[in-house]
């Protein structure tokens, strides 16, 4: 069970007319698991989408849905409505309720509620991503900002509606408790305090000063997961190879070239609550390194590569004096993925491994696994293991950051 951090806080949720509707019932969960006390609005809308009865009954209060009724009017009001709360959440924040807020109308409950506020407002948007970059929203977002209103998310990736990705994604409840966390100057998210390194990318083992051996790794996955958990509040340091990708913000970056660089570099950042292993490192390296760039000589054979092995990061964190509370490993497989993750977890010293089949003909793509936008990873831990479904790398970061959050606070009960 969660801390209280949310102990005596009032939440009123506004729940918009979107897809996204179902994740409030876990929204309205994870509020109540803290603490926080939460009445709900739903627009008409809405009500097309999840019932005000689960509503009711996860809120465990009476489910406000009228402008007009002569009841709840009586009792409570549409003023008291928004006056009786610390904080307004809106999620799903559909186009149309950023639309009225932005334009000041007033023509329903959760509309007339959000005009008579005096508290701070979080939108959460969830949309199709047209809807989102469409110039309209764009404008309603920049008037909403300058009004004060807070968001979070939406994120990137897959929607609803077959085929569809792109940004509109509602952000995920944990990612909304976390904004709400800090709106309410409980804590800054659920990982502050906690300190996590992060590897991402591929290395690059030299041959000469000019040549090296590498492989596919963008360093997508491991960067947008930096990206989450900072997020999320923990103080991150990203351990980097080669990429081409831009640092994500909020985050502390070493950037290195080979295997035997990363090491010196994870090690040098120990002690920490959790080690995430996320880049490709290479398994080994040429033996030597010549000094001089190997010349190419006419009427000579090709020099031929001698490989030795390089260190391993994961098993050396998962066995080391200064092991983090949580270690995860990510297991790039082109075959047996689940017999080698359940391997590597033992001998390694993980407590989790995130598998995925990085084979040409795994069906993600375009481009595959590695390289690619999309992800299809299989959760290994010492209970058993979860297959998610394909999603873009970005929304697997978020989730993931989500689960080393929740299994964090089981192993370190704070
Ligand atoms: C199946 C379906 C899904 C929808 N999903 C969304 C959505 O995710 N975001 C959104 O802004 N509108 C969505 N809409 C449109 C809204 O439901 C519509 O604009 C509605 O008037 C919004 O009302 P509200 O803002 O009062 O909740 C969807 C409509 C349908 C039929």
């Amino acid at each position: 069970m969660p801390d209280e951090t949310l102990g005596t806080k009032r939440i009123l949720l506004i729940i918009g007319g979107g897809i996204a509707a179902y994740k409030c019932l876990d929204l309205i969960r994870r509020l109540r698991e803290r603490g926080a006390a939460v009445r709900c609005v739903m627009t008409q809308a809405a009500q097309e989408f999840v019932t005000p009865l689960s509503v009711g009954a996860l809120s465990a209060d009476h489910v406000f849905t009228d402008l007009f009724d002569r009841q709840d009017e009586q009792d409570v009001g549409h003023i008291r409505l928004s006056r009786e709360a610390d904080l307004i959440v809106v999620a799903p924040a559909t186009a149309d309720l950023m639309a009225k807020l932005a334009g000041g109308l007033a023509n329903d409950l959760a509309s007339a509620v959000l005009l008579a506020t005096d508290k701070p407002v979080l939108m959460a948007p969830a949309m199709n991503p047209r809807m989102w970059q469409h110039p309209a929203t764009s404008r309603n977002l920049a008037t909403l900002k300058g009004d004060g209103v807070a968001f979070v998310g939406p994120n990137s990736g897959e929607m609803a509606e077959s085929g569809e990705a792109g940004p509109g994604r509602m952000a995920e409840p944990l990612e909304i408790v976390a904004a709400i966390e800090a709106m309410l100057g409980k804590r800054s998210g659920q990982l502050a305090g906690r300190r996590i390194i992060v590897t991402s990318g591929p290395t690059h083992e030299p041959i000469d000063p000019v040549r090296y051996i590498a492989n596919r790794s963008s360093g997508r996955q491991g960067h947008a997961l930096a990206g989450a958990l900072a997020r999320l509040g923990a103080e991150v340091h990203l351990v980097s190879g080669p990429v081409s990708i831009a640092d994500p913000a909020g985050v502390s970056v070493t950037h290195v070239e080979s295997a035997r660089q990363m090491r010196d570099a994870v090690e040098g950042l120990l002690p920490a609550d959790a080690g995430i292993f996320v880049a490709a490192v290479a398994d080994w390296r040429p033996e030597t390194e010549t000094g001089e760039k190997i010349k190419k000589k006419k009427g000579e054979a090709a020099p031929a590569l001698q490989l030795t092995e390089n260190p391993d990061i994961l098993a050396g964190v998962g066995h080391h004096g200064k092991r983090p509370a949580l270690v995860v490993g990510f297991a790039a497989e082109t075959q047996d993925l689940l017999d080698n993750a359940r391997a590597k977890l033992d001998r390694k010293g993980a407590d989790m491994i995130v598998a995925n089949d990085v084979s040409h003909d795994s069906g993600v793509g375009p481009g595959g696994v590695m390289g690619g936008a999309r992800n299809r990873v299989v959760i290994v831990g010492r209970d058993g293991h979860e297959a998610w479904p394909e999603m873009s790398k970005d929304e697997v970061a978020s989730r993931l950051a989500a689960l080393i959050a929740e299994t964090l606070e089981k192993k370190t009960a704070r």
